[in-house]
């Protein structure tokens, strides 16, 4: 199995992870194979990618931190709390009331599944559409930031405040107009003020819910200001920011900047990495940022590599703690010629070799190799 993108699918592949529309509805169920008009479709609704069995990998699987149904739930509830366009803040309010209980289940859930694969690396990234990321970045950043919190050997109890303050910490947004949010150009000045209120807007809605304790509810005031004192609103710096938000604010950007938006595309896994580690004790908490960066791999299963020797490969396993190091099977030699039952290589073992780039598309190997399938 393997994440191509939209624009490299070819009719024949199969689909190895399902594929929703923007209602939750499965749009392909697993094992479909692809046809030029469900190619055509997936483009139409703006899907980037999709998980297939395209014959390189057919012996690995790439699951999830959490449970189909539950990750599927818990974009659902997001999605019934905010997602009619140009709600009041009033029936807001009502509906996080009467969801509270529900909301507070599906974070619990989490938790414990988390908690019980607390050593798998997030290999898996998030399929989504234009029309449906505020949903599926709120629960991600919910799974990303409650994993950072396993790393920093919170409690259950602490664990799930902290789930429930990220999964709503983009709940002010439903006061911002989507014309303005999903706006493809730069922001004016009045609109960018304007985003920027989606802070208070959500502390205010959380705090008034009573769904949670004021804790989660600063998560949502405070998960844009930056450990440099560079952040909105308030320019907060370093510890004087909530631990919560701190892991939030690292979580955020790491889910905005590998997800496609209107107004650019997504930063590939090792790019994006890079970019978060970089900013550790800068922009973000150095601590909370190896942290977090300890589930993250940098080239995530099924992610096709160059290696220095010229050799092709693919990665089929991520260690926790070797985020930058990899276990590839070669699927090609330095020659272009495809490999049977190729040599697994574990980059943190054997250092003579590492990665050189990655190729996105298979199409890119099979132009040159001629492997086909
Ligand atoms: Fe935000």
């Amino acid at each position: 199995m393997r994440k191509i993108s939209t624009y490299s699918l070819y009719p024949g592949l199969e689909v190895a992870r399902p594929v929703y529309n923007k209602n939750g509805q499965p749009l392909l169920a697993k094992g479909t194979i692809l046809t030029e008009r469900f190619i055509e479709r997936l483009k139409e609704l703006g899907i980037p990618s999709l998980y297939v069995e395209d014959g390189l990998l057919p012996d690995i699987e790439i699951d999830d931190v959490i449970s189909e149904e539950t990750r599927t739930n818990a974009v659902s509830l997001v999605r019934s709390l905010m997602g009619e366009k140009g709600q009041e803040p009033g029936a807001v309010l009502k509906k996080a009331t009467i969801l509270g209980k529900e909301l507070a289940a599906t974070v619990f859930e989490i938790v414990d599944q988390l908690l019980m694969n607390r050593n798998t690396m997030v290999n898996l990234v998030d399929i989504r559409s234009h029309d449906q990321y505020t949903f599926n970045h709120s629960v991600n950043v919910c799974v990303l930031s409650v994993l950072t919190g396993i790393a920093m050997g919170y409690s259950r109890d602490r664990l799930g405040l902290l789930a429930m303050g990220s999964l709503l910490h983009d709940v002010g947004k439903i006061r911002i107009p989507p014309e303005i949010l999903n706006k493809p150009g730069k922001l004016s000045a009045e609109e960018y003020e304007l985003v920027k209120m989606h802070c208070q807007f959500g502390f205010e809605i959380i705090k008034s819910s009573e769904v949670t304790d004021i804790v989660a509810a600063s998560i949502s005031l405070q998960h844009h200001e930056r450990y440099d004192g560079q952040g909105y609103p308030h320019r907060l710096k370093e510890k004087k920011i909530h631990e919560f938000s701190r892991i939030v604010g690292v979580v955020d950007t790491y889910d905005a900047v590998t997800s496609d938006r209107v107004y650019r595309k997504a930063f590939p896994p090792h790019e994006a990495y890079e970019l978060i580690s970089g900013a550790g004790g800068h922009l973000f908490d150095y601590e909370i940022t190896r942290a977090f960066l300890s589930y993250i791999p940098a080239y995530p299963v099924g992610t096709i590599v160059i290696l220095n020797t010229n050799e092709v490969g693919a990665v089929v396993e991520n260690v926790r703690g070797y985020s930058k190091f990899p276990r590839v099977r070669i699927l090609f030699d330095p020659y272009g010629k495809y490999v049977e039952n190729g040599k697994e290589i574990w980059l943190a073992e054997k250092t003579e070799y590492y990665v050189v780039r990655t190729v996105e598309n298979v199409a890119d190997v099979q132009r040159r190799t001629g492997k086909n399938r």
